[in-house]
């Protein structure tokens, strides 16, 4: 990249907090005819194209986007790159469609020119959605995950992610053992954490599938690594939530199981929480624990609808999670459009500006990045998307009757999905274009 600085002129919207917290009008910056510089992978200035052109150095690159929005990219806070290849597997609930699908579909990503392969169309189909980071599920085998960091790392994107750790309850073929977990998490994490933009996640599967001895091993890889992740499942089905009573009936339930082990903090990122308990609710709060809601896997799966009120409530952070191959698609706008519905089916309304903060910010801040990705403040990385309001016939003449920027906020979740997508920025750098 030139060390000049490039600037994207267009209508501009970014989050500056949450709408629960400060109310919806404190809660987002808008420029009807707004420009972005961008200078050394970073974010240097943000305004009025009237005001900031004129002080701009006269060589300086504009690109000017006609009938479009830029907005930072997206953050998947919940997707499993090995399940790429499963999405939209028929008639099952979480349990069995574990056994039936996804555990034959993980079983290929032994071979490592199998996962080199996935990793290259998953991360290809993310920055076609303008997903720009993504917490990552790999698969048990280490060379996953070594496959997907090498793909974000040649694209410098900033990644996190995990090789599963599961010791019990699956089929043999694709479980480890508490030792070679912990050996082999530890190998990833002094190859790749801190490696450019990428970090790595402490990944056990869910308390089902490991042991007590997995468990407290993951916990230690957490005190020998402090800011290293922790990214697992929680809550999401009902008999699962049974089968962990079951497990481990000393605890007191599901989330306690992971609190024994020293699993929760601020870098610690639960799906789901479809079936949490004020409790629950409390001590995720209390630990800066975050949820990923999960709005199309959940309605897929049939595990139930997640209560975004409950969380605001209690103040646990949450993010916006695809949770491909049990979600039905790569795309946040598509993926909020659901979340929609799960308010709507609750009694609740899902304001677009909140909506807006759950893809971005919010989901920055439930992976303690704000300081880097999230929004469009001078400092950050430039990881950004233009939407294009003409990406099809139906959004074009919809949008015409638009009379504000939360209604066109609205439609474009409503109606948006990878078409919308005209351009996606990683670091200052163009990385897909429609
Ligand atoms: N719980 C344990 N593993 C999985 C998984 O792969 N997907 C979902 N949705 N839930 C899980
Ligand atoms: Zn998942």
């Amino acid at each position: 990249m030139s060390a000049k600085p490039n600037a994207y002129r267009a209508a501009i919207l970014h989050s500056l907090d949450d709408p629960a917290e400060v109310g919806v009008e404190a809660s987002y910056q808008y420029f009807e005819d707004g420009l972005l510089v961008v200078e050394d992978g970073k974010i240097s200035a943000i305004g009025h194209a009237s005001e900031l052109l004129p002080t701009l150095p006269t060589d300086v690159n504009v690109v000017h986007y006609q009938d479009a929005l830029i907005t930072p990219g997206f953050i998947d806070t919940h997707i499993h790159f090995p399940q790429t290849g499963m999405i939209g597997s028929y008639g099952e609930q979480l349990l069995d469609w574990l056994n039936t699908y996804t555990f034959p579909c993980e079983r290929q990503f032994a071979d490592k020119a199998h996962a080199e392969q996935v990793a290259k169309r998953f991360i290809k189909e993310l920055l076609r959605n303008g997903t720009t980071t993504a917490l990552v599920f790999g698969s048990v085998h280490p060379e996953s995950v070594d496959a997907l960091f090498e793909e974000a790392q040649r694209l410098d994107l900033r990644m996190i992610a995990g090789k599963v750790m599961m010791d019990r309850n699956a089929p043999d073929y694709l479980t480890d053992t508490a030792e070679s977990s912990y050996l082999q998490s530890k190998a990833l994490i002094e190859r790749w954490h801190g490696k450019g933009r990428l970090h790595y996640a402490v990944t056990p599967r869910f308390a089902p599938t490991s042991t007590p001895e997995q468990l407290a091993l993951a916990g230690q890889l957490l005190g020998e690594y402090p800011d290293v992740y922790l990214h697992t499942h929680l809550s999401e089905n009902l008999k699962e939530i049974e089968w962990v009573k079951a497990l481990f009936p000393e605890r007191k339930g599901y989330l306690d199981v992971y609190d024994h082990f020293q699993l929760l903090g601020q870098r610690s990122v639960f799906a789901h929480g479809v079936h949490l308990c004020d409790d629950e609710c409390k001590r995720l709060a209390e630990t800066g624990s975050a949820v990923a809601f999960c709005p199309t896997s959940n309605l897929f799966l049939g595990s139930g609808l997640f209560n975004l009120p409950q969380a605001e409530q209690h103040k646990v952070k949450v993010g916006l999670g695809t949770d491909v191959g049990a979600g039905t698609s790569f795309s946040l706008l598509n993926t909020l459009n659901e979340a929609y519905k799960v308010m709507q089916l609750q009694g609740a309304r899902l304001n677009p500006f909140k909506s807006l903060y759950l893809a971005t910010l919010g989901g920055a801040r439930a992976l303690c990045l704000e300081e880097r990705i999230g929004s469009l403040s001078p400092g950050l990385d430039a990881d950004f998307v233009v939407l294009d309001y003409n990406a099809t016939p139906l959004l074009s003449y919809r949008l015409q009757q638009s009379k504000s920027i939360e209604e066109t906020l609205f439609v474009l979740m409503t109606l948006g999905d990878d078409r919308t997508v005209r351009e996606t920025f990683a670091a200052g750098r163009s990385v897909h274009q429609r």
